[in-house]
């Protein structure tokens, strides 16, 4: 370490935890559930938008699928009043008539910042305004803070040097200090406000990232609506499992089911693996204009009760062999939930042994998304997967 680094490290005290780590639980008891205004609208979201958002959650039923929070990703933010209160800009023109609305509607409603002077989209960010930024969250009635890294990189940066051996101690103190800061801030508001952290898995967030009051850390960058940075970000997330629980999630990122840009095996694959993991379910799609196959495939009931499953334990690969891949997930009550995937591009049969599973001989699978029980006979389920696609069965003892 070079002696700045050592010096930074040695001041860089970490400010005492209001809650320890593990007792956010009742906040995000099971993976939180909802939608976000970046995959779709970006830059473009308005107000109008949000509300249409709100009133798609209800009149679809997917408020009452389980998906309660609205919530508003970067571009809503202007500067500061000249006491230093964060302004919204003209595309919000009121953010507490706007939490009022999504509020009287059972839903809740969530916000966007960075620990940087600027977000990502170059909004104005809570860089030394923490404290007054989580004050007026509470003020409007916001209940999750998505608190994006974005510029807050290139301070580090200034501070310490880019990212490498010598300072990456201290880097990883700034960022975990950073975090908690807001964290605090959150939690003198006495509001309980879900605590989203997005550093895209920098510094092995996922081992740390309870410690400093994170309810849920991005564990990759960004995702886009295509089957290879999909499937790359999904499958990529094994060996995470052991550092998600009630109240601490990692998080793969927003849903793009429902955006056009993958076939309806893909989409499956994306909600069978995200419920696999454990993963926050944020639908990222324009829910104004659904077709009945996504509202389908984002409220499959049997899919989201494994991703909300009240163990929370999440699942990990059990087996591959080429392009095709096995992954399970232990279930409250003792069940089980086994995901077949085919990777390839052609359709590929893949079987389940039951005693590679750990389940006993004449162990009864029912098929997720079909609906419907499957044979075991002879010890095992064969079944053929579409191409880049997938099949979710559950046991139950
Ligand atoms: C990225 C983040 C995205 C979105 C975007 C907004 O850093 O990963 O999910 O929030 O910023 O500018």
């Amino acid at each position: 370490m070079s002696p700045l680094a050592a010096v930074l490290l040695s001041t860089l005290a970490l400010p005492c935890l209001a809650q320890a780590p593990g007792q956010a639980s009742a906040t995000a008891a099971t993976p939180p559930m909802g939608w976000n205004s970046w995959n779709h609208f970006a830059e473009k979201v308005t107000d109008a938008d949000v509300r249409a958002a709100a009133d798609a959650l209800v009149s679809s039923g997917m408020r009452d699928a389980g998906y309660i929070y609205v919530n508003i990703d970067d571009t809503w933010e202007a500067g500061r009043d000249k006491h230093g209160n964060i302004q919204t800009n003209s595309k919000f023109p009121d953010m507490k008539a706007l939490a009022d609305y999504v509020h009287g509607k059972g839903l809740k409603l969530g916000i966007y910042s960075s620990p940087g002077p600027k977000t990502c989209a170059n909004y104005e960010g809570s860089y030394k305004h923490e404290k007054k930024d989580a004050a007026i969250y509470a003020k409007w009635g916001i209940d999750y803070l998505k608190y994006d890294m974005c510029s807050y990189g290139n301070i580090m940066d200034k501070k310490v040097g880019k990212p490498n051996a010598a300072n990456a101690a201290v880097r990883l103190k700034m960022d975990e200090a950073v975090y908690q800061k807001m964290h605090d801030a959150i939690a003198a508001t006495g509001r309980p406000i879900v605590l989203s952290m997005c550093q895209y898995g920098w510094d092995d967030v996922w081992k740390w990232g309870d410690s400093v009051g994170g309810n849920l850390w991005r564990t990759t960058g960004d995702i886009t609506d295509t089957y290879a940075r999909m499937s790359e970000i999904g499958f990529g997330q094994a060996g995470l499992a052991k550092y998600a629980g009630p109240g601490h999630w990692n998080d793969p990122d927003m849903l793009e089911v429902g955006n056009g840009g993958m076939s309806q095996d893909e989409y499956r694959t994306h909600m069978t693996l995200w419920a696999m993991l454990a993963a926050p379910l944020l639908a990222g799609n324009d829910l104004s204009k659904m077709t009945p196959e996504t509202l389908a495939m984002l409220t499959n009931k049997g899919v989201i009760a494994i991703d909300q499953d009240a163990l929370g334990k999440q699942g990990d690969r059990l087996s591959q062999e080429g392009q095709q891949e096995i992954w399970s997930r232990s279930l409250s009550g003792g069940g089980m939930a086994f995901a077949l995937f085919n990777r390839s591009a052609d359709a590929r049969p893949v079987t389940l042994p039951l005693a590679s599973a750990s389940l006993a001989a004449g162990t009864k699978l029912h098929d997720v998304w079909a609906d419907q029980d499957v044979s075991t006979d002879g010890g095992q389920y064969t079944v053929t997967v579409p191409a880049h696609g997938a099949v979710l069965l559950r046991s139950n003892p």
